[in-house]
């Protein structure tokens, strides 16, 4: 038997409990990529049944009018359900638990899914709307939940690695979603109440799997103060016995928490310690969203119609395959190149396709073959994004922040991220109409004042643990606010009252 920390069978065991314990939780993150991508096929069926049940109720068919406001909602209001659920991250995570949190929150998904797959045979497309509305609040939750349950478990070399698996999750699910969204699939109208209600899998799997999963060491140590557990989960998560430079770090993190147990959004925003860090995080969100990537993703098969792509569908999936293929890459990168870097690169990139894409765009009319540098552009600009601004975002959030402050943090950059998101789906069918062919413009400029803010301000976290990284922190807000370290700490007490 080998006994020592660097022998392989160990490392691969501990690996394995890891992996298991993250692929429970990114189960979660399946399900938001899952109902992000879901509608987006199905439209005109889905249309048709509103058509349907309006008939039967009120005897004559919708107008065009009515019919685009009701499909309208039923879209964004999985956006509006998904501010409300990452702001209330914090009501749950420091009472439950983070797995616990995770676990509970599939009441709501298996809600959304009875209330969606029942929706055709009740006539009912209203059921249809809350169920979106529903698991937009789960999805909410989830972009809160998952990243940090990942952030807490994992050890600090592989923080970058398996923190992009929550992103890897999502556009599965994005890309399981176009594929069953297919006519000859589940995209009919006999089965999309079926497509719809396919959400309860997921949540029944992840109800298995997460009981079986350990609770945050974290969350036992810092907030609970039970010493004796928060050990023995660290012992099994990183497969040895001597866990003590973990649990020192976590201590030192514990006595830093003592002064400011539980920090408030409104603190986030006053306190000199956290000011500069939630800058960050939620220019970074702002960055994700605002580059256009869901204007693709909601969009596409409508874009690449206009670029004259002879079959929109498939270039739709292979915009999915694309996507989870460059995230994989991401996954192997991140933690040798680093996050800033590769975030700036993925701004950089995207900001070069999107030039692409608006040039051949506006050439189609003389160039026809201008269609297959579109399809390009396309597929480099959701690459890009994959490299940095997809998965890095999410879980740097995690790493910007120590215990007391993390929650409050995941809310407000959930919600930045969901408006955001909101924001651009409502926002750019009204912009296209505007713009035209020049639409992509505007991403060009945000993504480039993007790759500055991120330059100039975003550290490298990387190798660095939680601890670290705040004290990196404290002391940038010390030489700004020309405060002394002793008084940045009466500073973290003050910023109690
Ligand atoms: C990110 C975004 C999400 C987007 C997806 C595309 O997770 O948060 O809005 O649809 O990436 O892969």
């Amino acid at each position: 038997m080998c006994g020592s920390v660097h022998c392989p069978t160990r490392k691969m065991i501990q690996l394995l409990i890891i992996l298991f314990a993250v692929g429970a939780a990114v189960i979660g993150s399946l399900q938001f990529g899952y109902n992000t991508g879901v509608i987006n096929a199905p439209q005109k069926i889905i249309e048709k049944f509103i058509n349907e049940t309006w008939f039967e109720r009120y005897q004559e068919p919708i107008t065009k009018g009515s019919l685009t406001v009701i499909w309208s909602i039923a879209v964004a209001i999985f956006s509006v359900g998904g501010i409300f659920g990452s702001f209330s991250v914090g009501l749950f995570v420091n009472r439950l638990g983070r797995r616990n949190s995770m676990l509970i929150a599939n009441i709501l998904a298996f809600i959304a899914a009875t209330l969606m797959g029942f929706s055709k045979m009740a006539s009912s497309w209203e059921m249809l709307i809350i169920g979106r509305f529903v698991v937009g609040l789960y999805s909410g939750l989830s972009t809160g939940f998952v990243p940090m349950y990942v952030g807490e478990v994992s050890p600090t070399a592989l923080r970058g690695a398996l923190g992009t698996l929550h992103q890897l999750g999502i556009v599965v699910g994005i890309l399981i979603a176009q594929v069953f969204g297919m006519e000859s699939v589940m995209g009919n109208d006999d089965l999309w109440p079926l497509l719809l209600g396919f959400t309860f899998i997921p949540a029944v799997l992840q109800c298995i799997l997460l009981p079986l999963c350990p609770k945050s060491p974290r969350f036992l140590l810092i907030n609970k103060n039970e010493e004796n557990k928060a050990k023995a989960v660290l012992k099994k998560l990183r497969g040895t016995s001597d866990v003590s430079a973990d649990m020192q770090e976590m201590k030192e993190e514990s006595r830093q928490m003592m002064r400011e147990k539980k920090v408030t959004i409104a603190e986030l925003f006053r306190s000199p310690l956290y000011r500069q860090p939630i800058i960050i995080a939620i220019v970074l969100q702002l960055s994700q969203q605002l580059s256009g990537i869901n204007a693709v993703f909601y969009f596409s098969t409508r874009i690449f119609e206009k670029a004259g792509v002879e079959q929109p569908v498939y270039a739709t999936i292979g915009a999915g395959v694309v996507n989870t293929a460059f995230t994989v890459v991401s996954l192997f990168v991140v933690e040798r190149a680093g996050r800033r870097s590769l975030h700036m690169l993925g701004l950089l990139g995207m900001a070069g396709s999107a030039l692409l894409m608006t040039i051949a765009m506006a050439l189609l009319d003389q160039l026809k073959w201008m269609s297959y540098l579109s399809i390009v552009a396309i597929f480099a600009f959701v690459a890009f994004f994959e490299i940095g601004p997809g998965p890095i975002p999410w879980f740097i959030v995690a790493e910007l922040f120590s215990q007391g402050p993390r929650p409050s943090a995941f809310a407000v950059a959930g919600f930045s991220n969901w408006t955001a998101n909101f924001i651009v789906g409502m926002g750019f069918q009204y912009l296209e109409e505007l713009c035209g062919a020049y639409v992509f413009v505007i991403f060009i400029v945000l993504l480039l004042f993007f790759l500055v803010f991120t330059y100039f301000k975003v550290p490298e976290t990387k190798g660095r643990t939680f601890d670290e990284i705040s004290a990196g922190f404290r002391q940038t807000a010390a030489g700004g606010e020309k405060h002394s370290p002793e008084e940045l700490n009466s500073l973290g007490a003050d910023s109690q009252l």
